[in-house]
């Protein structure tokens, strides 16, 4: 297939693309490098052995969007482009539905003008909200807690009513637990501009000394060591999701279907901190500070909807996570060149 990867260049895009091409198929990649650097592009070719085509595009622009379905023949599209920050996109909601709702409709409406209707959506298990069951299911209601959340959402339901109204369309909602990890040559990894929000690259820069410590949020939630506990995934394990996902929508027509894709199991914030520091043979210095608002205590996926429909399974464990994140962080202290 020749798969259209939009946010190609960014984390998990990025390592879906090399997956996508290891699998045989071909990759396009259309990305606006506000959130990446181009010179991961470079790496990727050289990984790959191969050019790979880009497009610097924002995708709200649906002249330029439609413009490129025009130039590819393409198959299917994999959306990862999108804003992303949590709390970010509290302060600045009307930004977050702008891009990442337009962004979604304009890619398609591309597709459907250009009879293209294979679509795999990066969703978040952010859309079970804090609902008090911790094992998420695919079939739990799906609700918000921040402007971010309520684009998954909404994308999700815009995604079930053009398959519902259409039976061409197939689409795979993909609901990601926490990525983490890096491919493991280290040559391409998590790059956060600026402060990192997140626990795993916010671990990784205090063990190569750019951080002086961690701040972590709360140690009393009604968890094994009263840290929070999330399903953390390696990122080259929900790259192949992907890849599962469109094998599947090649042989099975779902219409729209929802898959989580995690490990299935919890892991507390200072489990991750104990990895890291053997992994990396360096010490985390840390120091409990209050809750974050808006965290929930403690989830994890049911990915078993994802083992018997897609025959697919996480098989890194933490401690490949860390060391993967850390040879990533380690190679690459300042991140992608510019
Ligand atoms: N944490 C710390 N210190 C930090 C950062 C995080 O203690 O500096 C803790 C958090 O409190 C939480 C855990 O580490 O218990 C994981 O936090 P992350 O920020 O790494 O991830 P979240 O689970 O909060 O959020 C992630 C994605 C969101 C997505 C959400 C829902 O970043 O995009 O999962 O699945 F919406």
């Amino acid at each position: 297939m020749r798969v259209l990867v939009t946010g190609g260049a960014g984390y998990i895009g990025s390592h879906t693309v090399l997956q996508l091409l290891a699998a045989g198929h071909q990759a396009v990649i259309a990305d606006d490098f506000s959130n990446a650097k181009p010179s991961v592009i470079d790496r990727l070719e050289s990984l790959a052995g191969q050019s790979i085509p880009v497009y610097r595009v924002d995708l709200t622009d649906r002249a330029a969007t439609t413009e490129m379905f025009a130039v590819e023949r393409l198959d299917a599209v994999i959306h990862f482009a999108g804003f992303k920050a949590v709390g970010e996109s509290v302060a600045k909601p009307l930004s977050y539905y702008q891009n990442n709702l337009d962004s979604t409709l304009s890619v398609l409406a591309a597709m459907d003008a250009h009879n293209v209707r294979t679509f795999v959506f990066s969703s978040s298990a952010t859309v079970y909200g804090d609902n008090p069951v911790r094992e998420r299911t695919e079939d739990m209601p799906t609700t918000a807690t921040s402007p971010y959340g309520w684009t998954k959402v909404m994308s999700e339901q815009v995604l079930a009513d053009l398959a519902n109204a259409d039976d061409r369309w197939r689409i795979a909602v993909l609901r990601y637990f926490n990525p983490v990890g890096a491919h493991p040559s280290g040559l391409i990894g998590e790059d956060p501009s600026g402060f990192p929000n997140n626990l795993m690259p916010f671990v990784a820069q205090v063990a190569v000394g750019r951080r002086e410590k961690l701040s972590v949020f709360g140690d009393d939630y009604d968890t094994v060591d009263g840290t929070g506990v999330r399903d953390y995934i390696h990122v080259e394990d929900l790259a192949a999701g992907h890849i599962a996902a469109l094998d599947r929508m090649r042989a099975v027509d779902d219409g729209w279907s929802a898959w989580n894709l995690g490990s299935g199991d919890g892991v507390s914030v200072l489990a991750l901190v104990d990895s890291f520091a053997r992994a990396s043979a360096r010490e985390i210095p840390y120091e409990i500070v209050p809750r974050r608002p808006g965290d929930a205590p403690a989830y994890w996926a049911d990915a078993s909807k994802a083992n018997a429909e897609l025959g697919w399974r996480t098989r890194k464990t933490l401690d490949e996570m860390c060391a993967d994140s850390w040879r990533w962080q380690s190679q690459n202290p300042g991140g992608y060149p510019d």
